[in-house]
């Protein structure tokens, strides 16, 4: 969204200071951790990871099985509050912030096992994400209640022309979720997220376990998200055919902490990176799928 257009000329003194909030430019940081600490009895999951993802791109967060990934998504969207460290969202110390509120900020994810309703139809379970923002109590507007009905009715209307129509998933919209094939699934918890109308749309393995046609597509859903919607994305993803593609940034962890980053090019070439992730992957690497949870260096 753009800022207020009313703007004093440059050589002349603004009669008010600036808004207290503006929205960020474009690049700047959006969501930001500082040196976070999560440990689970003693497992350190995250020892000290600092990441910052700007406005608008897409931030890779890549890693070995094990190293963290899914638990910094967890801290950053307070599913899980880190001992140490601060979460950050558009200048905002969110640390404290409950998961239900950083959703309704803006924050949404989708998760690496598919976590739908499985017997509800497509089309509620999106339902579900855009109600974390509507007004009226979910319940209500659930039960075509009251008040409700009118907003319900406009988000429904939002939600077949902007999430169902978009990532071509109109045939499917009355089918309960536990018939359809996975990357169908995998496809509607996008749905959900995107119903929400996030700021910042957190991906934990999205094409895990996909095809490669049903990749390509996904990646061009996560593109259109990018480019057309301006939405912040993070990608947590072991095919590294897909980071290489469309990410903007990388982030590597290993062991809780921070071993590079840089563009996808800088990152693929990072001796360490290499040595502790890449290297004996993409030795390992065939043309066909590679098995769940490792990484594939696309050609
Ligand atoms: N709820 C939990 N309780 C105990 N240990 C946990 C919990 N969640 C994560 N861990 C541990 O924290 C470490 C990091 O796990 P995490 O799931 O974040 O890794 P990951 O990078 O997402 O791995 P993968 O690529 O396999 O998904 C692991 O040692 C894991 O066993
Ligand atoms: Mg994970």
């Amino acid at each position: 969204m753009m800022a207020s257009t009313h703007s004093a000329p440059n050589n002349h003194r603004p009669h008010k200071p600036a808004r207290m909030n503006p929205p960020p430019p474009p690049h700047a940081a959006l969501l930001q951790a500082d040196a976070v600490h999560l440990g689970f009895g003693g497992i350190k999951a995250l020892a000290g990871v600092s990441l910052s993802a700007r406005a608008g791109e897409i931030t890779a967060i890549i890693g070995p099985n094990g190293a963290g990934k899914t638990s910094l998504f967890n801290t950053i969207s307070g599913f899980y509050r880190p001992q140490q460290g601060r979460i950050a969202f558009a200048g905002q110390d969110i640390t404290r912030v409950g998961a239900a509120r950083r959703a309704a900020m803006g924050l949404a994810r989708t998760f690496q096992n598919v976590a739908l309703f499985r017997g509800m139809s497509v089309l509620d379970n999106i339902k579900l994400g855009g109600h974390t923002r509507l007004g009226a109590n979910p319940l209500t507007a659930l039960w075509y209640l009251g008040p409700a009905q009118r907003e319900e009715m406009a988000l429904r209307r939002e939600i077949e022309r902007e999430v169902i129509d978009f990532l071509e998933i109109d045939h499917v919209r009355h089918q309960a979720v536990a018939a359809l094939p996975y990357g169908l699934q995998k496809r509607v918890e996008l749905a959900r997220a995107l119903a929400m109308r996030p700021k910042v749309l957190m991906l934990d393995e999205p094409v895990a376990g996909m095809n490669r046609e049903e990749t390509e597509d996904m990646a061009r859903f996560i593109l259109d998200i990018q480019e057309e919607r301006g939405i912040t994305v993070l990608l947590i993803e072991h095919d590294m055919g897909l980071v290489m593609d469309i990410a903007n940034h990388v982030v590597v962890l290993n062991f809780g902490q921070v071993i590079g980053e840089g563009t996808p090019a800088e990152v693929r070439h990072d001796p360490e990176v290499v040595r502790a992730y890449l290297g004996e992957r993409a030795a390992a690497a065939a043309p066909a799928a590679a098995p769940a949870g490792s990484a594939t260096v696309g050609a």
